[in-house]
């Protein structure tokens, strides 16, 4: 808990806790990070995209290794726990473990990922993707908001855009395991303090420009106006309305930038993001497609053009049944009932489940708060959390070795 604060003083802004992929306040958190891998046993290293990995050599090197790990980039305006306590708890595990023996036998590594929010770039998972190797150079030409390319953000942070591919693991992992905050609040609706993950809602990103014509906003008459705004504000509300007709799915517009962005003048060009999920992949890509038919339509209607950009298509994944038994069973040994439940946030688990079985563990956290400086866990559930953890690593080294 201590070093989940100690995190979250490295903050792009001085009044909130926000870090971004590829920053220096990113980096001093990996160096942070790096020191409690370190005095936990682990070699520490960096990957070409920036992932910080702590790995605890095994006694079989060519075993296949047990992955476990969360990302330490943030939203903006973050709570402290999103990201971190998942490596954190890793790294507690690692520690527990480490006292009771010389080495594991096979490899257990530590990823600190470097981006999963998406929150500068739009697309997400770099950092997964980079590891699970396919994160291709097609992504390289995006820009954040200041203009910075992710291929210049990459070199900035100390990587190697042209070398994305010497990320990826050789081999097919034993298992990718990832500790997380639920983000809902079913966990205290069940008074439970932690649940055993089935499945990963898949999702949808996608960026959305709308052309207009900007002009003088006291002189054009309403009627001949070709208003990008009026336009983009039609096409979220037809979406909101979309996602209530369509049971399970979520759609959101989080980002809206306005140009020329004058009190006086009709706006020109709208750029926007739409983020669509839903746990059935089909039904997701029929709602995106109704979706744009709607932005077509709305575009049409008023003389705008659009233009429609699908940045993220990330598969609903289901985790694995073995690991989702054998995380229940290490609950159950620690006297705890989890709970199995869906995870409608998007988790580095998703791209890993290209290399690895995967299976996560949802901690329960506050009012089901998060991504909101508001985000908060008890030390009582985090702990549960290290001893299921520490208790399913035990047994599968056991089984490993049986
Ligand atoms: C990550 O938190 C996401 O679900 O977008
Ligand atoms: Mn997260
Ligand atoms: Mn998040």
């Amino acid at each position: 808990m201590a070093r989940c604060d100690r995190l979250a003083a490295f903050s792009e802004d001085p009044d909130r806790l926000t870090r971004t992929y590829g920053t220096r306040e990113l980096r001093l958190a990996q160096d942070e990070v790096a020191g409690w891998m370190a005095a936990a046993g682990m070699a520490v290293r960096r990957d070409a995209v920036g992932n910080l990995i702590g790995r605890w050599e095994g006694a079989d090197p060519s075993a296949p290794a047990l992955l476990l790990g969360s990302h330490l980039d943030s939203v903006p305006d973050a709570g402290r726990y999103d990201g971190p306590l998942g490596i954190l708890v890793a790294i507690a595990a690692i520690e527990n473990l480490n006292s009771e023996m010389d080495r594991p036998p096979f490899v257990v590594e530590v990823i600190a990922f470097a981006d999963e929010e998406g929150s500068r770039f739009h697309t997400t998972f770099l950092g997964s993707r980079a590891l699970a190797g396919t994160l291709t150079g097609a992504d390289l030409h995006r820009v954040d908001a200041a203009g910075v390319s992710l291929r210049e953000a990459i070199s900035e942070f100390g990587g190697d855009p042209d070398n994305l591919l010497s990320c990826k693991r050789p081999d097919r992992a034993r298992a990718y395991i990832e500790v997380h905050i639920e983000q809902g609040p079913v966990l205290e609706e069940l008074d439970c303090p932690v649940a055993v993950v089935t499945e990963i809602a898949g999702q949808s990103r996608i960026a959305i420009t709308v052309t207009g014509q900007a002009n003088h906003a006291g002189t054009v008459p309403m009627h001949v106006r070709r208003d990008a705004l009026a336009g983009a504000a039609e096409f979220v509300l037809a979406v909101e309305r979309l996602a209530k007709q369509t049971p399970g799915l979520v759609a959101t517009v989080g980002t809206i930038a306005v140009s020329p962005g004058a009190s006086n003048v009709i706006p020109g060009l709208v750029s926007l993001s739409l983020d669509m999920r839903h746990a059935n992949d089909e039904t997701r890509a029929r709602a995106v497609e109704t979706a744009r038919n709607s932005a077509t339509a709305i575009a049409a209607a008023r003389g705008l053009e659009h233009s429609w950009e699908m940045v993220l298509d990330a598969q609903a994944v289901s985790c694995e049944d073995e690991l989702i038994e054998a995380l229940s069973s290490a609950a159950v040994a620690e006297g705890i009932n989890a709970a199995r439940l869906t995870s409608g946030a998007g988790h580095d688990a998703i791209p890993m489940a290209a290399i690895a079985p995967v299976g996560m563990l949802f901690v329960r956290c506050e009012g089901g708060i998060s991504h909101h400086p508001d985000e908060r866990v008890t030390e009582a559930d985090v702990q549960v959390a290290i001893d299921v953890l520490t208790r399913f690593i035990r047994d599968q080294m056991r089984s490993a070795t049986a």
